[in-house]
């Protein structure tokens, strides 16, 4: 049955043209596991997360100096769904679906061999409030120090995230689904003040020049704002190629036919 009346010999060609350009050196194909990992850092991950881990754009985390364990579990946990908030789908389960765990290994082990984090602008909004909660908590609500798993320096350990230079904006987005217990009782003015503390100490910026009174709200967050959709993020800027998945929920740079066999397989 051959419902479109396309030649079958036909349709097998079309199909082996598309399929066809897989070779390492273009490496645009994620799926094939012979592309090292340092390779999809340059032509993929960088786009977003920048050659050396120090991402621009505060949507994307920086993964510079991140600690291996980390790297690798979260890869994992993305490639197995359970690491499922709409940022991850829409902007991670993408890439992450072809890995192999040689790829992770590798991209893991770059990226926290990079320097760490830069720290951001401390601009005005770092409160004190947000140093006080992250290195002693809030005994009376039962808040525990954030800095006894991520380290004084938020520097974190093993599958402890450092947490140090981090975008404040990730950083707040992702506390209460990272965090769920214990920033249930921090407002989101609390989340913010040791967000913003968090990136000012960042690698190689000064120490925040002057701390705010105890208390004081933060009244902004610096780069609170979504970015536009990001454009396909194929090697060269090159959009041709790419289309979003409404299958995966992700941009897709590769052949139709590769994304039908993934999503079939994945059903
Ligand atoms: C289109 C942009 C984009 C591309 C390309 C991209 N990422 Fe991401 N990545 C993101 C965003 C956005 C997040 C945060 C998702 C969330 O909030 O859950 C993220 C999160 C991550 C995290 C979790 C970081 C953390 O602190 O928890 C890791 C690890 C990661 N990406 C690795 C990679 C790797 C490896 C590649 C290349 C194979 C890659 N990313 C490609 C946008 C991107
Ligand atoms: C008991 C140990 C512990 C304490 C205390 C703790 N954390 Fe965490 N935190 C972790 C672990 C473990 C993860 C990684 C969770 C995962 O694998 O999903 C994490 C992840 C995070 C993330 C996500 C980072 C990323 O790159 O996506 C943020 C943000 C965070 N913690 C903020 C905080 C803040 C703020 C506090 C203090 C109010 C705090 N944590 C206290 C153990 C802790």
């Amino acid at each position: 049955m051959n419902p479109f009346r396309i030649p079958v010999p036909l349709a097998l060609a079309v199909l082996t043209a598309l399929t066809a350009c897989s070779n390492v050196e273009r490496s645009r194909n994620w799926g094939n596991p012979e592309v090292s990992g340092q390779v999809l850092v340059q032509q993929v991950c960088s786009t977003c997360h920048g050659l050396d881990g120090q991402s621009v754009n505060t949507l994307f985390p920086k993964l510079a100096g991140q600690t291996k364990p980390y790297i690798q579990g979260q890869l994992e946990a993305i490639q197995g769904r359970d690491r499922n908030s709409e940022h991850t789908r829409q902007f991670m389960w993408g890439p992450a679906r072809f890995l192999t765990n040689k790829q992770i290994d590798e991209i893991a082990t770059y990226f926290s061999a990079q320097p760490p984090m830069r720290a951001g602008a401390a601009g005005a909004t770092v409160a004190e409030r947000g140093k006080v909660i992250y290195h002693q908590g809030l005994p009376a609500a039962g808040v525990q120090p954030c800095a006894s798993c991520h380290g004084d320096a938020g520097e974190g350990d093993d599958v402890v995230p450092r947490l140090a230079g981090q975008h404040t904006y990730y950083l707040v987005s992702r506390a209460r689904i990272a965090m769920t217990k214990i920033v249930a009782q921090l407002s989101d003015d609390d989340i913010a003040a040791v967000s913003a503390y968090l990136q000012s100490i960042g690698a190689g910026g000064a120490a925040p020049a002057k701390l705010k009174a105890t208390g004081e709200k933060v009244a902004e967050v610096p780069g609170v704002k979504l970015p536009p959709t990001p454009p396909p993020f194929d090697a060269q800027g090159d959009a041709k190629n790419c289309h979003y998945s409404v299958w995966t929920y992700g941009w897709y740079c590769g052949s139709f036919v590769d994304a039908l066999v993934y999503h079939l397989k994945n059903q």
